[in-house]
């Protein structure tokens, strides 16, 4: 609702609002976060420096809003943050005759925060070079005292394989990495779940940069090697693959494919059985992210439910021929299938340069 004085917006009656210490109120369809305390009341711009997040939904800390979506602070009668180098817009208010008036006039600009973007942040591209493999190891256990692990040592085999077939190879063992349970911002709002993940970008202490950089980045191909930890894949499996929401929403809110022309297969080894069980979640939630498979995307063992001999599990696996075999078939099929997908790429490219769309989306995969 407007005066005749288009310069002023009549927010409402002054001793209803100073009821509700933070809110959001609308001005010519912009978001304001309009707050009350201590007498006094503030008016800023109501989209959070970092992503956007609702200030006017947010809490009030002392005189600073925190924003919703990921807690950044800014304070509430001036716009600025903590370092007063970046603030959001700042609207002049007044009371009159009972009522409180914002300010249609352009508000104190936006300053934006002023740094580098994160390294995950950059566009993906294939970078020359051979086929790059990197193996994930996802089991669980003391890294000073290690212990004999069936599922790393399948996988190790099949990485000093393929490094003898002339690939590049990284080995990640979860285990090595300290990095957070994936905080849920997504179940706040879709928008609050960003690339780079904000638990990266925010929190120093957090390591699952190099797992993000290989997947989105770096790899053509990932093995994943898991144990069978009660009919399921690992805890740290499943801690890191909740952490990757972040790279399937862009998917969903920027139709933005960040892996593409990717392949994923599996190593997985269990004492106790339920290995197509398993299998078939890691393969749902791999083709999630976009990447694709080769034939028979995986290989397993379990001597069965009542094998409880582990010791000779492990045995079993160190004499194994035929499973080390099986491995490094397994990561054949995988790295014949990324060549594969990286030759259509580049023979689409090269179609879309004559002049015809090329295939893909937001990735250049040359
Ligand atoms: S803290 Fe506000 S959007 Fe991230």
């Amino acid at each position: 609702m407007s005066t005749s004085q288009t310069e002023w917006h009549r927010v409402g009656p002054v001793e209803e609002l100073k009821q509700t210490e933070l809110q959001e109120v609308r001005v010519e369809g912009k978001a304001v976060a309009l707050s009350y305390r201590e007498g006094k009341f503030g008016a800023v711009g109501g989209h959070c420096l970092h992503a956007g997040g609702p200030l006017g939904h947010g809490r009030l800390d002392g005189d600073r809003i925190v924003c919703p979506w990921h807690g950044w602070k800014v304070n509430r009668c001036d716009g600025l943050t903590g370092s007063g180098q970046a603030g959001v817009e700042v609207y002049e208010l007044k009371e009159e005759d009972g009522a409180l008036w914002i300010s249609t006039a352009p508000p104190t600009p936006r300053k934006p925060v002023n740094h580098e973007p994160h390294p995950l942040a950059r566009p993906v591209k294939r970078e020359p070079g051979p086929i790059r493999v990197v193996g994930i190891s996802t089991t669980g256990m003391d890294a000073e005292e290690p212990r004999y692990s069936t599922s790393e040592a399948l996988l190790e085999e099949a990485l000093k394989h393929a490094a003898a077939q002339g690939c590049e190879t990284k080995l990640i063992k979860l285990n090595e990495l300290k990095f957070k349970h994936c905080e849920g911002y997504y179940s706040k709002s879709a928008k609050a779940c960003t690339w780079p993940c904000t638990l990266t970008q925010m929190d120093d202490e957090d390591n699952l940069e190099p797992v993000y950089e290989a997947f989105v980045h770096w790899a053509d191909v990932s093995l994943i090697a898991t144990p069978i930890r009660w009919g399921v894949a690992s805890s740290l499996y499943f801690k890191m693959a909740e952490r990757m929401n972040c790279v399937q929403n862009q998917i969903t809110i920027n139709d933005r494919v960040l892996i593409q022309n990717k392949v994923a297969s599996f190593i997985i080894t269990g004492g106790q059985d339920n290995v197509q069980g398993v299998a078939g979640q890691m393969l749902t939630f791999f083709s999630e992210l976009g990447f694709t498979f080769p034939q028979f995307p995986y290989v397993a063992h379990s001597r069965g439910w009542s094998a409880e001999d582990m010791e000779n599990n492990i045995k079993y696996v160190q004499q194994s021929e035929h499973l080390r075999q099986g491995a490094c078939e397994l990561v054949d099929r995988a790295v014949a299938k990324a060549k594969t997908l990286l030759e259509s790429s580049e023979c689409k490219t090269k179609i879309g340069r004559g002049g015809r769309k090329a295939g893909g989306g937001a990735v250049d995969a040359r």
